[in-house]
């Protein structure tokens, strides 16, 4: 194996709808990180519209290029490569931060390299900054929930490129079921952040609601069927009660998905023996979430690691690390990198059948 010596990378993310560029060093560091959200821009129309994503990602990316050389305090002579996400996401999305990481790569005559961003979500633990660092024995390895708006998987994390998917989820993802509850309650998209806010206030045994695949084995998930019970529950009250009791509902309602998502994660830890547990994702935000976690992990042990929220949601640091690592190991993208909305084959190993 070719071992370079890649210090600092300009990286850049935009599967979705945030347009994000960060400065990251090789051990982690992030030296800068700009994101420009676009949630009110996708808030009129109750989630987020493709073709505006990719518009606003044309707009901003070059400011942002300059805003964080800027921030980082360094040039471009600084850098010594570059790292884009490639893929999975929305393509026209995607494709923007590909071509401008290649044609930045060209014209500055620098190596770079397209990477999953799902990638980018399970090494974020690894990041540090100014007001942050990770526990300096984390290492690998460690077993991650990824949950956001877009992903509900569990991972054995063995090494660098050697992710096993343990369980994922059949149909909805965690955030989206929080969402879509959200948004018919009448409290806006994307809605996860205020169900948190409201449930705090509310009883969590007030509303009967189904946990996810509580008996199976397997690490699998499901929130077809909640989301589902959800929206009945909401229908079946009148517009006074609901919002009499919309803190109830959300408190119900959150504790489902978060009890559901808690069920295979400690699974997950049993059948692996894990000793390090990390969650990941924009829905690690989740107050209760965080809570139920933490009390899991002191009670057994384990060592959790719940990075900072700014390198849990969509950004460029986390998909820069996995990058500068990759680089360092000798790989590279070549000029014909196109962005794709699926995984390549080789991304993730599925886990044996046996365990699941
Ligand atoms: O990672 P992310 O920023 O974007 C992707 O989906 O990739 O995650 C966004 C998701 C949304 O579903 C949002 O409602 C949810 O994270 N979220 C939360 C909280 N903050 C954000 N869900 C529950 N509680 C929160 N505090
Ligand atoms: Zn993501």
């Amino acid at each position: 194996m070719i071992v370079m010596n890649f210090k600092n990378v300009l990286a850049f993310e935009t599967s979705c709808d945030d347009t994000s560029v960060a400065v990251v060093r090789n051990d982690g560091f992030v030296h800068a990180c700009l994101t420009a959200n676009q949630d009110t821009v996708h808030k009129v129309f109750g989630g987020v519209v493709p073709e505006i994503a990719s518009r606003n990602h044309t707009l901003q990316i070059l400011p942002l290029v300059d805003e964080t050389l800027v921030k980082a305090r360094m040039n471009w002579g600084d850098i010594d490569g570059l790292v884009v996400t490639s893929r999975p996401g929305l393509i026209g999305s995607l494709l923007v931060a590909v071509v401008t990481a290649k044609t930045i790569a060209l014209a500055k005559n620098k190596p770079f390299i397209g990477v999953n961003h799902l990638e980018g979500h399970l090494l974020a633990p690894f990041l540090s900054d100014d007001e942050y660092s990770s526990p300096r024995e984390f290492d690998y390895p460690f077993l991650a929930l990824a949950v956001s708006g877009g992903h509900t998987q569990l991972y054995h994390v063995k090494s660098l490129g050697k992710y096993e998917i343990l369980g994922r989820t059949v149909d909805d993802a965690a955030g989206e079921a929080l969402d879509k509850f959200a948004k018919h309650l009448g409290l806006g998209f994307p809605g996860g952040a205020k169900v948190d806010r409201l449930a705090r206030d509310g009883d969590r045994r007030a509303f009967n609601l189904p946990r996810t695949m509580r008996s199976d084995e397997n690490l699998d998930f499901s929130f077809s069927g909640l989301k589902a019970a959800g929206v009945r529950l909401i229908d079946s009250l009148s517009d006074t009660e609901r919002h009499k009791k919309v803190n109830d509902l959300c408190a119900s309602y959150q504790e489902a998905v978060v009890e559901s998502l808690m069920i295979k994660f400690q699974q997950a830890q049993k059948q692996t023996g894990l000793k390090r547990v990390v969650v990941t994702g924009g829905v690690s935000a989740n107050s209760r979430l965080r809570e139920l976690a933490e009390t899991w992990a002191r009670e057994n042990n384990l060592q959790l690691v719940l990075p900072p929220l700014r390198y849990c949601t969509d950004n460029a640091a986390m998909v820069g690390y996995a990058g500068i690592q990759r680089l360092n190991r000798g790989e590279f993208s070549d000029h014909n990198l196109s962005p794709k909305a699926s995984n390549d084959a080789d991304d993730f190993i599925e886990s044996a059948r046996g365990l699941r």
